[in-house]
């Protein structure tokens, strides 16, 4: 069989890069699948790419990337299947944990941690200490997330402040909700991207998202390297931003 030469393509514009990337890492268990492999596979798989891509945006001076990892729908998959993807975070913790400051990353996670082991939470709590002393780029990964329960968390957060009357309904405001989400201290996506052929938000940052670019694919997320970042950046240099306006 011939090989065929893939495209080269021209390296993304530096002048004019996203400032925050999210992705949803989708089609790992595919990806195993089409290999005769277990599912878990695929999330091993799914890992690494993860690794290698924040490298890779970090070096090309990306400030944010937000990564959906677990989310509150997920704990429907088998225990085992679970069981796989938090093991494959708490390895990975253990590995940011001795990296993060050569590296130069920041970590931190978006959603309610509680049901999760102490073991994993104190690997979390460490990350985030670390990263109070790290000054690149901020990595978020969302871990038991949803876009809905997040809205939800913010809306009973205002309550408690007009309840407790440190706030009245007439100052909420679009910047005092988003200061309730767990993003408050960073811009929103300015690029979405979604690799595993489905066209959907699933429940994914459904207040930051607003006015983000999307950038669909259908390579499943263990073959999204670096020349699928480089492709998801392009076409969103190709896009012409308006925020509603002309
Ligand atoms: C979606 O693919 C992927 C997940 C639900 C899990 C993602 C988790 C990881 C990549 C591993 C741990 C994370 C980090 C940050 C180290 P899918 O299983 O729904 O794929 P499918 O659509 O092909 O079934």
């Amino acid at each position: 069989m011939l090989f065929q030469k893939k495209k080269k393509l021209p390296a993304p514009d530096r002048a004019q890069l996203p400032r925050h990337i999210a992705v949803v890492m989708d089609g790992n268990g595919r990806w195993a699948q089409k290999r005769g492999m277990p599912r878990t596979f695929g999330h091993s798989a799914g890992s690494e790419t993860f690794q290698k891509d924040a490298e890779y945006l970090s070096d090309l001076g990306i400030e944010y990337f937000t990564v959906y990892a677990f989310s509150t729908e997920n704990w429907k998959r088998p225990p085992e299947e679970v069981q796989e993807i938090l093991r494959l975070l708490e390895k990975y913790l253990h590995k940011a944990i001795r990296e993060m400051r050569e590296k130069n990353i920041r970590l931190q996670f978006f959603g309610d941690l509680t049901p999760f082991s102490q073991e994993l939470r104190a690997l979390i709590d460490e990350t985030n200490a670390i990263s109070r002393t790290t000054t690149g780029m901020l990595v978020s990964v969302c871990l038991n997330y949803g876009g809905r329960a997040e809205l939800v968390r913010a809306a009973r957060l205002l309550a408690e402040q007009c309840v407790a009357g440190t706030l009245s309904p007439e100052d909420i405001d679009e910047r005092r909700f988003s200061g309730c989400l767990y993003s408050a201290d960073i811009p929103d996506p300015d690029l979405m991207i979604r690799p595993g052929g489905e066209v959907r938000l699933s429940n994914f940052l459904l207040w930051q998202n607003a006015y983000t670019e999307f950038y669909f694919s259908d390579v499943l997320w263990p073959d999204f390297d670096q020349r699928q970042m480089d492709a998801a950046i392009l076409a969103y240099q190709q896009r012409k931003r308006r925020f509603g306006g002309i």
